[in-house]
Formats: C-alpha cells, sequence, structure tokens
C-alpha cells in the first residue's frame, strides 16, 4: 500500500516538514501551499513536489490528502485546520494551536467528530533532553514536583519585525503566546498534566513599543510576560516569555522542576534545538548536580505524525494538550489585562 500523502500549506516554518516528507519513504510529499508564488516555485523544484497551490481550498478539492501541516500565520490555525480534518485528512499543526481557548476547543471538537488525529507541533517535546526527563520523572525519582520555574527570553528578537507576530489581530499576543507556549507545554507534559486553578500574570511592552516606534513597525503585543500559576496538585510554576529584554543571553530556554526527592533541568546551549539536562539532589552524604550524558537525537516532529498515520504511533502530542496549553495562555492575558489573579 502507498504510504500518506502529505500536503504542507505555509512555507515558512512548513518548509521543514515537507522537507521531512519528501524525505520520509514511507510518505509521499504530493503538494505545496502558499500565497507567495516565488516560495512555491522554489519549493516546488527544490522538493521535487508535483503539485502546487495558492489557494488551500482549491487543493483540499482537487487532492486526496492524508496528512496536512497547517504551517500558516496564528489567526490562519483554525480555519484551515477544521477545513483540512472536514476534507478528510489528518492535521499536523503549528503551535500555538488558535488564537485562543475558544477556536482550540472548535478545532479539538471537529478532530473528534471526523475521527481524524490532530496534533499541535509542540515541537520541544521531541528533543532528546525532554525524552528523557519525563523518563525519570515516570520513573518516581525525582518525586512529586511541586515548583516549576520555567521561560523563554531573548534580549533582541522580535520574529519578524513589521510582519505578523507583533500584531495581536494575527497572532493572538506576543512572546507568551509565541514562544512561553513551549515552555509551559514542556513543564505540563514532565509534571503529570495537572489542571490550573489560578493564574496571577503581568505583561509589558516598554522595549517592543520603543522600537516598533523608531522604527515605524506594528507592534500592539507584549514584549515581556511573567506568571505565576497555581495547579489542583499543590504544585505552582513561574513563567517568563520574552522578545526584548534587558538580559544577559541573546536567547535563553529554561525549565527548572523542583521535585521533594530530585530536582531536573531542561536548558538550552546556543540556538535551536541544543538542549543539555541536570539532575540535582542528595545522593548519600552528598549533595550532587549531575549533567545527564548520551542524550537521544531529537526526533523530526513531522516522520513522527507520518508513524501515527501510517503506523498507528501513539502521537505525543494531542489535540488536547494544545487546548490545555491555550486555557493557561488565555488566563495569563486576562489576568494581565484586570491587574489580579484569576480562577481558570
Ligand atoms: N514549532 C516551532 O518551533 C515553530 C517555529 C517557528 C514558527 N512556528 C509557527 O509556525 C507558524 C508559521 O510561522 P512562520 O515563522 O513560518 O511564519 P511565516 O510568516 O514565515 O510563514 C508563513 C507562510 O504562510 C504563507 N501564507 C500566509 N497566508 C497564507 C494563506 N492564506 N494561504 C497559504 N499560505 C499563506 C506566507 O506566505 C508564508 O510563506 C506560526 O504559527 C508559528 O508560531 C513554530
Amino acid at each position: 500500500m502507498a504510504g500518506p500523502k502529505v500536503a504542507v500549506v505555509g512555507l515558512g516554518m512548513g518548509r521543514g516538514h515537507a522537507r521531512a516528507a519528501a524525505e520520509n519513504s514511507k510518505a509521499e510529499l504530493a503538494a505545496l501551499c502558499d500565497v507567495d508564488e516565488g516560495k512555491l516555485e522554489r519549493y516546488r523544484t527544490e522538493l521535487e513536489c508535483p503539485k502546487v497551490y495558492t489557494d488551500y481550498k482549491a487543493m483540499l478539492d482537487a487532492e486526496e490528502l492524508d496528512i496536512i501541516s497547517v504551517s500558516l500565520p496564528n489567526y490562519l490555525h483554525k480555519p484551515v485546520t477544521i477545513d483540512a480534518l472536514r476534507a478528510g485528512a489528518h492535521v499536523i499543526c503549528e503551535k500555538p494551536m488558535a488564537m485562543n481557548t475558544a477556536e482550540a476547543e472548535e478545532m479539538k471538537q471537529v478532530a473528534e467528530e471526523t475521527g481524524k488525529h490532530l496534533m499541535i507541533n509542540l515541537s520541544y517535546r521531541f528533543t532528546g533532553a525532554a525524552k528523557v526527563l519525563k523518563r525519570i520523572v515516570d520513573a518516581g525519582t525525582v518525586g512529586p514536583v511541586y515548583f516549576v520555574r520555567t521561560g523563554w527570553n531573548r534580549a533582541r528578537g522580535i520574529p519578524k519585525f513589521g510582519g505578523w507576530f507583533a500584531q495581536k489581530k494575527l497572532s493572538g499576543g506576543g512572546p507568551l503566546i509565541d514562544l512561553g507556549v513551549h515552555r509551559i507545554d514542556l513543564a505540563l507534559m514532565l509534571m503529570g498534566d495537572p489542571k490550573p486553578v489560578t493564574i496571577s500574570a503581568s505583561t509589558y511592552d516598554h522595549i517592543g513599543t520603543r522600537l516598533a516606534k523608531e522604527q515605524n513597525k506594528p507592534f500592539d503585543v507584549e514584549d515581556l510576560a511573567t506568571a505565576f500559576i497555581r495547579f489542583d496538585s499543590g504544585a505552582t510554576m513561574h513563567v517568563e516569555a520574552s522578545w526584548a529584554l534587558n538580559t544577559e543571553r541573546a536567547e535563553e530556554m529554561f525549565t527548572y522542576l523542583y521535585g521533594t526527592k530530585a530536582g531536573l533541568c531542561h536548558r538550552n546551549t546556543g540556538e535551536g534545538y541544543d538542549f543539555e539536562a541536570y539532575i540535582f539532589g542528595e545522593w548519600g552524604d552528598t549533595y550532587v548536580t549531575s549533567q545527564i550524558k548520551d542524550l537521544p537525537e531529537r526526533e523530526n516532529s513531522m516522520d513522527h505524525f507520518i508513524d501515527v498515520v501510517a503506523d498507528g504511533v501513539e502521537p505525543l502530542v494531542t489535540a488536547e494538550n494544545g487546548v490545555n496549553v491555550m486555557r493557561i495562555l488565555d488566563g495569563a492575558y486576562e489576568s494581565a489585562r484586570l491587574g489580579r489573579e484569576i480562577e481558570v
């Protein structure tokens, strides 16, 4: 039997998904879609893709597709995902799942109705460090995790400044929904998906607003968000996410998990997906800080999704995971807007 036919809509981040599908011997890259004809032509040739479209609806009408990657600006995630599911495809949708929880829940509902997989590309779950830390937590080595400190801070790094990322109506928000989504999701996975009870958050826009004014660019989102979340388990989480902050490192991603028996750390070593992992705690009479070596390679999320569709492998991220993190993001934005703690 021929493998799944894959299409990718949106050739920014989507280029990586398209390349993975083209190189995966189990699948077939059947179509590419982007409103930018220059990109379409370039990747049609480079990836030897037989069909290209500027209109995703025309693509859905013309092609029988098994997998569609929705790699579009955030405001398009919901409509395109729902149309793709209704056209009979399984969908891998980029993070954040949607603009808000209501949209994310609608997408999850349609996936359930159509019986199709909807995986959100919360891609840091696929790092070797995250997988090893999850095994350590699940083995009970750290005991119950009662405090998490996590964040993703950039000194100066507003993505594609001047484009859709910093316009709330197109993105849903700034670094919290763009970067914080990854760190909160990873923490939830490692903690075993506790339910959030209250959130207290603040957002700021001092540097982003100034830079936007100086460079005559649109900017109506936060440049820094901080949040404190209480969970039903009694655990708490502190989150930071910034695109512009007067801080030390150009790009810092970290998650510290503090358990009753040991602590863990997942943090980046440079840009991209290079991570290191540590375990801390008492070993006999000695307090030990130990780097976890020989981490496995990062798994490509498109390759994983092809295994989900072709071989029935359990998806590492579900629509429910996407909704859970959206609920925290919405709560944090609402708390920041009201200037007080809220219940979620
Ligand atoms: N998982 C990750 O680590 C990760 C990393 C980067 C971006 N992303 C996510 O990927 C998504 C896309 O981000 P990006 O950085 O690639 O943005 P981008 O702006 O670089 O690319 C989006 C592409 O979509 C195309 N497009 C826009 N409207 C379209 C439409 N109606 N039909 C077809 N094509 C259309 C644009 O021409 C562009 O090529 C966002 O949701 C972002 O959050 C995820």
